[in-house]
């Protein structure tokens, strides 16, 4: 049995910030945002807005692409380290919004990661015959926890969901292989530290704090292992990819990696001039968009790969 993606889905919040937008509260400009990161301009929710509301209208486009009744899905796995709240997790309050009755629904937290876990998880949860239908979203607000005065921050992020429905099959096709892997002596590197239960009233602040080049390094050099190991694990080598779909984080990242395999422009998607770095939606979205495209034709074999906080990452191949 294999999972297969049956229905795609993404939403980006209406309002736009543009580089020259920040440079007017911040020391930074437009060209050296485009420089250093690809990025042009973000989306960012307003204060009435939280991750359940971008995470219902993605979901909703992947149940109708996919052709199914929310009475059809028997497990929500909503990936996000921006929680509507800590508890109920944004699952459950996503169940409730679509009115889905007969499914189990959990958060799942490894940050921008987040979608290459839970399309691991939930493969492997219909793999071994546990659920036939899955309803799998990767939804962040991050701008909600930005340093507006930061330019080494708040210059990357931006908001979105994205969504995606998959479903049992007995032909090999689908989700092939996964590879997640952490390092968590990283983990300092790109933190949130208030909120928690280590200081519930976020003494020491609930904005996003980053050593930008630590993290730069590591994602160069994860981004480019997870590629080469999920082709390892798959038995295939660059040259048989039709497509790479990485997190959409740093232009400067993905193009480095696209070198170091000897992949063309064509077969790399990048969409986060217009997005930033949206987290757990950045590859969903991706998906959506490259399918929507026209860049994904049946048969095709997708490798996703990301990173993020924890510090996270992994990959995972699809024969489309
Ligand atoms: O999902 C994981 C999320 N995180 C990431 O993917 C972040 C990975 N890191 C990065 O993308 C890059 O490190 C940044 C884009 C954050 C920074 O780019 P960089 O090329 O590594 O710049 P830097 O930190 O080495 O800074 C170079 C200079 C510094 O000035 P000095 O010290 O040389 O005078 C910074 O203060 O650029 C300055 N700088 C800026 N200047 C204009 C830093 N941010 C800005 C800015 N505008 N927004």
């Amino acid at each position: 049995m294999r999972a297969k993606i049956i229905g795609t889905g993404s939403y980006l919040p209406p309002k736009i910030v543009t580089n020259n937008d920040l440079a007017k509260t911040v020391e930074t400009s437009d060209e050296w945002i485009r420089e250093r990161t690809g990025i042009e301009e973000r989306r960012v929710t307003d204060e009435n807005t939280a991750t359940s509301d971008l995470a219902v209208e993605a979901a909703k486009k992947a149940l109708s692409a996919a052709r199914l009744s929310p009475e059809e899905i028997d497990l929500i796995i909503v990936c996000t380290c921006t929680p509507d709240m800590l508890f109920p997790s944004t699952a459950c309050i996503l169940q409730d919004k679509l009115g889905i009755k007969n499914a189990a629904a959990f958060d799942l937290s490894a940050a921008c990661s987040g979608f290459n876990f839970g399309l691991a998880v939930a493969s492997g949860l219909i793999e071994n015959g546990a659920y036939k239908n899955i309803l799998l979203v990767g939804a962040d607000t991050l701008t909600k926890y930005l340093d507006w005065t930061d330019r080494g921050t708040c210059i990357l992020f931006g908001d979105g969901a994205g969504a995606v429905v998959l479903t049992a099959t007995d032909k090999e096709e689908g989700v092939l292989r996964s590879y997640l892997k952490a390092e968590g002596l990283f983990g300092k590197y790109l933190v949130m530290p208030g909120g928690g239960s280590r200081d519930p009233e976020a003494k020491n602040g609930r904005q996003i704090r980053m050593a930008g080049k630590e993290v730069f390094k590591f994602a160069v050099r994860v981004l480019e292992a997870s590629v080469e190991k999920i082709l390892e694990i798959a038995k295939l080598t660059p040259a048989d990819i039709d497509l790479l779909i990485p997190h959409q984080a740093n232009i400067r990242i993905i193009d480095h990696v696209a070198k170091k395999m000897g992949l063309s422009k064509e077969k790399v998607y990048v969409n986060l001039q217009k997005y930033g770095n949206t987290s757990a939606a950045s590859i969903p979205i991706a998906l959506d968009e490259a399918l929507k495209e026209g860049r994904i034709k049946s048969g095709d074999l997708i490798v996703l790969s990301g990173f993020g906080a924890g510090l996270t990452y992994g990959a995972n191949i699809i024969q489309w």
